[in-house]
């Protein structure tokens, strides 16, 4: 039992993870309909499309969900020298591998964040959740003020205690076993690889608000797991990853049942920020690169190109295949199905004596 997620009227302790690029209003609205906190990843999406979207999951169900954002800075600065010479070796990746695009230089980098945050706020989602850095205690207050709960991302006890501080309604901790993008901001990515089974404790015990365990969940014995080390609730990426609601690429849906779990790791050569997923023929090309890469949201953006291309071309070895360390375990199904398997799941593990 959530005591977070039953203040909002959600009945389950399942929260489907936000998934920028990945979600889908469908996915989202799915989820919220079955009885669990659904959630759109908007971290990539321009504020008109941000209110579009949150329109599309009102007009499906009724029921609460969250909008998540990247925490950015508006504006960018760019060593061009840098871009130019990624561009070259991504041009030139794309032809050796056949893919008929180019990188080109997007109008901006990353949509401006202080736009988005304004269409949150426009568009009033149950929960606001953020990770990448931390809002101030006026904008925690702000959205608070609408009417919208706040959840930061983790991935350290000092950042739960830093979202605490600021007024989060709850901490959403993010373990090292996590796919996608690392939340880090107070600490250098591969100095926050905290584990699960020891960041939900530790932070259980250092802040006062509930705190949501993210990270290698992917059934109710995870979820159990999870709620007896002390979290309010578990949250989902990967799980969700395979619902034909989910926008993954086929290709990417295909790799993951076979995704070995030594394979998957720490990446930055597609967007210039730690992220979990699949170490793929892509993430080996770029590796004698690594010292040189353009930062995120640069390298983000130049990718884009080949990363639609290789999607469209069934080609899962080039695209970016975030996921989590337990990746093999998704099951594909609908998501509103995978939302009640969760759960039964939950309730069992709940009832059997450990
Ligand atoms: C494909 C993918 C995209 C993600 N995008 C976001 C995002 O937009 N915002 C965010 O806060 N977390 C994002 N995450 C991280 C999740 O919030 C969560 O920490 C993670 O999925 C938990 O680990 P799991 O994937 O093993 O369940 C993403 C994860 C995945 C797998």
């Amino acid at each position: 039992m959530s005591v977070f997620l039953r203040s909002l009227g959600v009945a389950h302790p399942l929260i489907q993870a936000p998934m920028a690029g990945s979600n889908t209003p469908a996915l989202v609205a799915a989820v919220s309909g079955a009885g669990a906190l659904g959630s759109l990843g908007a971290g990539y999406l321009e504020p008109q499309a941000l209110l579009d979207q949150a329109a599309q999951i009102r007009a499906a169900t009724d029921r609460p969900f969250a909008i998540n954002l990247f925490v950015l800075p508006d504006d960018f600065s760019v060593d061009e020298a840098q871009v130019a010479t990624m561009r070259r070796r991504l041009d030139a990746l794309m032809a050796c591998e056949g893919l008929d695009v180019r990188t080109e230089l997007p109008a901006r980098w990353a949509p401006r964040f202080s736009d988005q945050l304004a269409a949150l706020r426009e568009a009033r989602p149950a929960v606001a959740s953020f990770a990448f850095d931390v809002l101030d205690q006026a904008q925690v207050r702000e959205l608070q003020a609408s009417g919208i709960r706040v959840v930061g991302t983790a991935t350290s006890v000092a950042e739960a205690r830093a979202w605490a501080e600021r007024g989060a309604d709850a901490v959403c901790v993010q373990g090292a076993e996590a796919g996608g993008h690392r939340g880090t901001f107070l600490h250098p990515a591969e100095e926050a690889m905290v584990g699960l089974f020891a960041l939900v404790p530790l932070t259980v015990a250092a802040v006062d608000v509930p705190v949501i365990a993210a990270g290698g969940i992917m059934d109710g014995r995870g979820m159990r797991a999870a709620e007896l080390l002390g979290a309010d609730a578990s949250q989902l990426g990967t799980a969700f990853l395979a619902c034909p609601e989910s926008a993954a690429a086929d290709a990417w849906k295909r790799d993951l049942p076979q995704a070995q779990d030594h394979r998957i790791g720490t990446i930055y050569s597609f967007s210039g920020r730690a992220a979990q997923g699949l170490r793929n023929r892509f993430v080996e090309a770029m590796q004698p690169f690594a010292a040189e890469l353009p930062p995120y949201p640069i390298l983000n953006a130049l990718t884009a190109p080949l990363r639609r291309a290789a999607a469209a071309a069934g080609r899962g070895d080039l695209l970016s295949e975030w996921c989590g360390q337990s990746a093999t375990r998704v099951r594909p199904m609908l998501a509103a199905e995978l939302v009640r398997v969760l759960v039964e799941e939950y309730a069992t593990a709940r009832c059997t004596p450990a």
